[in-house]
């Protein structure tokens, strides 16, 4: 079975003190703490090495980075590296959110790169795919999430694939308010299992955990969980508001 997870993307929001008095209020929230399912926190790098020490008390709480370098070293001034982040005791490194692919022009062959430097230093890539509302209105959602698995992520072995998570995000749903129904959510979630499941095997994509994210809240979480493809969320705005996400762990538990 596939691991159910909730993550936290907190983006470039809050200095160090909104980010301490956010994570006292997650560690005061008994369904963080109690959570039995695996809690990843994404924060800018600079508070990464002191959210590292804070997580030591929780086994099932675990910390993400939100990009990495695509180049391993060198003179790259301002890039920070997955070795860097894994040798300050990273996990995770989300891969190609929308907002890297869009904003700063990310290719799916230097996510690629990526994706395979976050494994080669032993942590999890977090692979996010989704379409833009354009590419859903002209019908090619289904295409464009298959060119961004074959072109970022298919080129990995069985083992290595098998230790990525996905995070399908239509581009359209995040930060906008507007969740993708529970149709369009299983619907694609769906069709990434059978992708991989072709790509690689039954076991893998059944053992593959694949998030939704995009204007997941605490109201619409525990529908989204109870759909049989998906795995959990990653979670943006409402993973701001330390009761927010709690109520979004506590349903992921249900
Ligand atoms: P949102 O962001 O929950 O604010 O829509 C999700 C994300 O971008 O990961």
């Amino acid at each position: 079975m596939a691991q159910k997870i909730a993550a936290a993307n907190w983006k470039m929001h809050g200095d160090f003190n909104f980010v301490t008095d956010l994570t006292q209020n997650l560690f005061a929230d008994k369904a963080i703490v109690n959570s039995k399912q695996n809690i990843i926190l994404a924060a800018p790098y600079v508070y990464l090495k002191w959210l590292v020490d804070a997580i030591k008390p929780y086994k099932h709480i675990y910390v993400a980075a939100q990009n990495c370098s695509n180049h391993s070293k060198g003179a790259y001034t301002g890039e920070v590296s997955a070795e860097m982040l894994a040798s300050i005791g990273v996990s995770h490194v989300i891969i190609g959110h929308s907002e890297r692919r869009s904003i700063y022009n990310e290719t799916d062959a230097e996510l690629a790169v990526k994706a395979a430097l976050v494994l080669q230093h032993k942590m999890i890539p977090i692979f996010c795919i989704g379409e833009l509302l354009t590419q859903r209105e002209m019908g090619r959602h289904f295409n464009v999430v298959e060119e961004q698995l074959w072109h970022g992520l298919f080129q990995l072995d069985a083992d290595d694939f098998s230790k990525c998570i996905i995070a399908y995000e239509p581009v359209w749903a995040i930060g906008t308010g507007v969740t993708a129904s529970p149709e369009q959510a299983q619907e694609m979630h769906a069709f990434i299992r059978g992708l991989i499941a072709e790509k690689y095997n039954d076991d893998v994509a059944k053992n593959t955990s694949i998030l939704y994210g995009g204007s997941c809240n605490e109201k619409n979480a525990a529908t989204l969980f109870s759909l049989a493809d998906v795995d959990g969320g990653l979670v943006g705005g409402a993973s701001l508001k330390a009761d927010s996400f709690g109520q979004i762990v506590l349903a992921l538990n249900k």
